[in-house]
C-alpha cells in the first residue's frame, strides 16, 4: 500500500523524493504526465506504483490521492522563460493542478500535502537575503502560478484543516535534471554544454546571482516537512535553499575546472522576467524542520558533473 504520493514523479526533484523514500522502504506512488518529466528518470523506482495521470484532470487526482496519506507535490512547469511563451500552459500545470489536487488529498482523506513552492515569488526586491516576512512580488507569470499554488495550499490548511507545508525551493540542480530542453535549469545545461565542447550561452552580464540548491538538501528538507509536528509547521511556508549565492560568472569558473571545458562563454541579451539576485534565510526552516543544508554547492556540483559525465540526462 502506498502511504505517499509523488506528484511529477519523472521529473527530477520527484525522482529523487521517490528514491529516497523507497531506499528507506516506504510505499511509493507516483503521477507523471510526462509533459517535461522523462520515463528514463523512472529506472530505479520499480518499487514504486506508477501512474500515467494528468492533474489537470479531476479524476486522476482521485485516483493519485486514494488511499495515501502524505503527498509530496513537485508537479509543475518549472521555468520562467516557459511561463512568458505559455503563460495559459504554465497556469493550467501550475495552478489548476494544484487546485485539483488539493481538492482531491482533501477528499480521500489525506493527511498532509508538502507542496514545491519557488523562491521566484519574491521576485525583484533588492533586499538580501529573502525572508519568508518579505511580501511576495511575482514578476513572472510562472512565479505567479507558483505563488497562487502556494496560496491554495496554505488556505486548505486554514479552512479545511488538510495539514500542508510550503517549501520555497532556491534554484535547485543536480542529478536527474534535464540538460535537454531550452527550458532546463542553467547549471544542468552548463553541465552537459560544457562537457561536450560546446560553448554556454549567458544570458546577461553574468553577474546575477543564485542560491544554487543541491538536490540532496531539497530531499532531505522534504523528508523533514513529512514528519514535522502538525502543530509547528501545518500551515507554515518556509526557504529551502543553501544560504549561500554565487554568481553565474563565478559558476563558470567552477565548472571549467570540473569539466576540463577551455572555452568562454558567450554573452546574451538578459532575459525578460529574471530576476538579478537571489539568497535566502534559511532560519526559519532550521527553527521550524530542523533544516540546515546536508552537501555543499561545490561538492553538489562536482557529483552532478560526475552524473552528467557517466551519461545522466541522455535517453
Ligand atoms: C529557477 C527554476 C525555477 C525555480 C526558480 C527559483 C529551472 C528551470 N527554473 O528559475 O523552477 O522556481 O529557479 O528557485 O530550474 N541562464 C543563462 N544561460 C542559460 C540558462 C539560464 O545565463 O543557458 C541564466 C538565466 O537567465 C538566469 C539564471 O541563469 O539569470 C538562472 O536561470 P534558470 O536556471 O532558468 O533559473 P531561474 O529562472 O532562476
Amino acid at each position: 500500500m502506498a502511504r505517499y504520493l509523488v506528484t511529477g514523479v519523472a521529473g527530477f526533484i520527484g525522482r529523487s523524493i521517490a528514491a529516497a523514500l523507497l531506499a528507506r522502504g516506504e510505499g511509493v506512488r507516483g503521477v507523471d504526465n510526462f509533459l517535461t518529466g522523462k520515463r528514463v528518470n523512472l529506472v530505479g523506482l520499480e518499487a514504486m506504483e506508477f501512474m500515467e495521470g494528468d492533474l489537470s484532470d479531476p479524476a486522476a487526482c482521485a485516483r493519485a490521492c486514494a488511499g495515501v496519506e502524505i503527498v509530496f507535490h513537485e508537479a509543475a512547469l518549472a521555468s520562467v522563460p516557459r511561463s512568458v511563451a505559455d503563460p495559459v500552459g504554465t497556469n493550467v500545470n501550475c495552478v489548476d493542478a494544484t487546485l485539483n489536487l488539493l481538492v482531491a488529498a482533501r477528499a480521500a482523506g489525506v493527511r498532509r500535502v508538502v507542496y514545491a513552492g519557488s523562491s521566484s515569488v519574491y521576485g525583484d526586491a533588492p533586499t538580501l537575503p529573502k525572508h519568508e516576512e518579505m511580501l511576495p512580488n511575482p514578476i513572472s507569470p510562472y512565479a505567479v502560478a507558483k505563488l497562487a499554488g502556494e496560496h491554495y495550499t496554505r488556505a486548505f490548511a486554514r479552512v479545511y484543516g488538510l495539514e500542508t507545508v510550503v517549501l520555497r525551493y532556491f534554484n535547485v540542480f543536480g542529478p536527474y535534471q534535464d540538460p535537454t530542453s531550452h527550458y532546463s535549469g542553467v547549471l544542468a545545461i552548463f553541465c552537459r554544454k560544457m562537457l561536450a565542447g560546446e560553448q554556454p550561452t549567458i544570458y546577461g552580464d553574468g553577474e546575477q546571482s543564485r542560491d544554487f540548491t543541491y538536490i540532496d538538501n531539497v530531499v532531505h528538507a522534504n523528508l523533514l516537512a513529512a514528519a514535522a509536528p502538525a502543530e509547528k509547521v501545518s500551515g507554515q511556508m518556509m526557504n529551502t535553499a543553501m544560504g549561500t549565492r554565487i554568481t553565474l560568472n563565478e559558476t563558470f569558473e567552477i565548472l571549467r575546472e570540473l569539466t576540463g571545458f577551455s572555452g568562454k562563454p558567450a554573452y546574451a541579451e538578459g532575459r525578460a522576467g529574471d530576476i538579478r539576485d537571489s539568497l535566502a534565510d534559511i532560519r526559519l526552516a532550521g527553527e521550524l524542520l530542523g533544516y540546515a543544508p546536508i552537501a555543499g554547492f561545490r561538492e553538489g556540483l562536482r557529483r552532478t558533473v560526475e552524473w552528467y559525465r557517466t551519461g545522466g540526462g541522455v535517453e
